[in-house]
């Protein structure tokens, strides 16, 4: 085990109401009680944005952030109808943004609007955990590592802070399947993912790479002996304060 920071980032995509508090302050509860451990620990929670700025003025906790889940790519106010841009996740107290998860990728995301979004938040100096992952159909064609390559090169440039910026590693077909990748390809996946990005961006700061995908207490401790792996994007599990804390001790067990 390194004494690398470990990211825990959940995803709650469309749930939650204000009762759901409850479920972070459980969270928070068990980072108390951890406190020393979780100075190798970062725990962001992405909720919708209804939620965000209840979230942050009702929850003081210095161990938990709050993030959203997508932006508009737009800068300023503009006739986008059911919309929100970066700056406005920023007032309402957002820390981080999700960009490029598949659900928004299918929904019509493409690499360049990617960009474009990921330009906006930087400006608002949000941090941004940038989406990336080839579906089933493209694993079977052994195209994991091109959609990769494209997707990085497509929606990242040179000139970006890469401490801002966290790669979730995201394979399509194992987001919500309960499948997750063999162990040494999951390896070989993530040195690509970081080579690839020292390659092209002639960065010194190795960027923050997460695993996301069916991620359980159950299944979390196979990922630890895979030192690339500096944490993980959990939907599903993250909407349960007992599966979510089951994760973080777990992957220490
Ligand atoms: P599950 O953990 O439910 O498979 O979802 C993963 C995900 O999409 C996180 O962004």
């Amino acid at each position: 085990m390194t004494n690398k920071l470990k990211y825990f980032i959940g995803n709650w995509k469309m749930f939650g109401d204000f009762g759901s508090l409850k479920i972070i302050y459980q969270i928070h509860r068990f980072c108390v009680g951890l406190k020393r451990r979780l100075k190798k620990n970062k725990i962001i929670l992405c909720v919708p944005t209804t939620l965000i700025y209840y979230f942050n003025t009702k929850l003081k906790s210095k161990f938990i952030s709050i993030g959203a889940q997508n932006c508009h790519s737009h800068d300023t106010y503009g006739p986008f109808t059911g919309s929100v841009n970066a700056s406005m996740l920023k007032n309402a107290g957002a820390k981080y943004v999700i960009l490029g998860h598949s659900e928004n990728r299918t929904e019509g995301d493409t690499n360049r609007l990617i960009k474009k979004k990921i330009e906006s938040a930087l400006n608002q100096k949000l941090n941004i955990i940038f989406c990336i992952g080839e579906t089933f159909e493209e694993k079977r064609d052994g195209k994991t590592l091109s959609i990769l390559k494209s997707q990085i090169k497509g929606s990242i440039k040179k000139k970006y802070d890469f401490k801002k910026i966290i790669i979730a590693y995201e394979p399509v077909w194992s987001i919500g399947t309960g499948k997750i990748p063999k162990i040494q390809e999951l390896k070989k996946t993530f040195k690509y993912i970081k080579s690839e990005f020292k390659k092209n961006f002639k960065t010194s700061t190795f960027p923050v790479v997460i695993y996301g995908g069916s991620v359980n207490g159950k299944n979390v401790h196979k990922f630890s002996s895979i030192s690339e792996i500096d944490g993980f994007l959990i939907g599903g599990a993250s909407q349960s304060s007992k599966k979510f804390i089951d994760i973080i001790r777990n992957y220490y067990k």
